[in-house]
């Protein structure tokens, strides 16, 4: 691997816990919640993807509705207007992973440029990192709005090297999501996968470069690297 001059986090899954909205959706139907979020986000997953082959793009604030519809109605678990609204309210407010703060604290005294790539539209992306107070970390946030598809399509990814201006080969591109970690190894960015719970990598033909357990394990790896 090539000395990296930036790095590039994937939002969702990765730096921000998806399952943060679990709590909200135990008030309306207690001791189902973690289900719910879970089903809700593997479907707003399937319909980002299956937009991208439809050739149909909708931007991620209408792909995570349309999956918490599903979602309600699968599970048979009733959810009025007021509380989808509140819902995918929440889903613009989730919570980091506990140790990403302090890490991109040390990944930025690192002198590296910081961005998030991500499938969340321009104003989710915005809302999620500004309701964690993170914006200061990052210099750029880039959303798949630009390219009006949806990763792992490669020209998603695009959008990064051409915002750093950097070669790809130099950009870091973290991400926890195994298919999205693929995607971005394919369009030729080293990769780093943030495996938190002992997930399986996928099958797609990509391997990280390098997997850690929390993202405060990178920031000891690159900070050994610069010593
Ligand atoms: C992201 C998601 C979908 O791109 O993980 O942030």
């Amino acid at each position: 691997m090539k000395k990296i001059h930036a790095i590039v986090f994937d939002l969702y899954g990765t730096l921000y816990d998806v399952h943060s909205v679990a709590g909200l959706c135990n008030t309306y139907h207690p001791g189902r919640g973690l289900e719910i979020s879970t089903v809700w986000r593997q479907k707003q997953l399937e319909y980002t993807w299956l937009r991208s082959l439809m050739g149909q793009y909708v931007d991620f604030e209408q792909a995570t509705r349309d999956a918490l519809v599903f979602t309600s109605a699968h599970l048979k678990l009733p959810l009025d207007d007021a509380a989808r609204t509140a819902l995918c309210d929440a889903y613009l407010e989730i919570k980091p992973y506990p140790e990403v703060p302090d890490a991109l604290g040390r990944l930025q005294a690192l002198q590296l440029p910081l961005a998030i790539l991500s499938n969340g539209s321009a104003n989710s992306i915005r809302r999620v990192v500004t309701a964690s107070g993170l914006e200061h970390r990052f210099q750029h946030l880039i959303s798949a709005d630009s390219a009006q598809i949806f990763k792992p399509h490669h020209s998603v990814y695009k959008l990064a090297e051409d915002q750093l201006q950097l070669e790809r080969s130099v950009i870091l591109f973290v991400s926890s999501n195994a298919w999205d970690a693929s995607g971005a190894r394919h369009f030729g960015y080293p990769v780093c996968w943030i495996n938190r719970a002992g997930n399986t990598f996928d099958e797609l033909g990509q391997s990280p470069d390098h997997v850690v357990a929390g993202l405060d394990q990178l920031a000891d790896w690159l900070a050994g690297q610069s010593d």
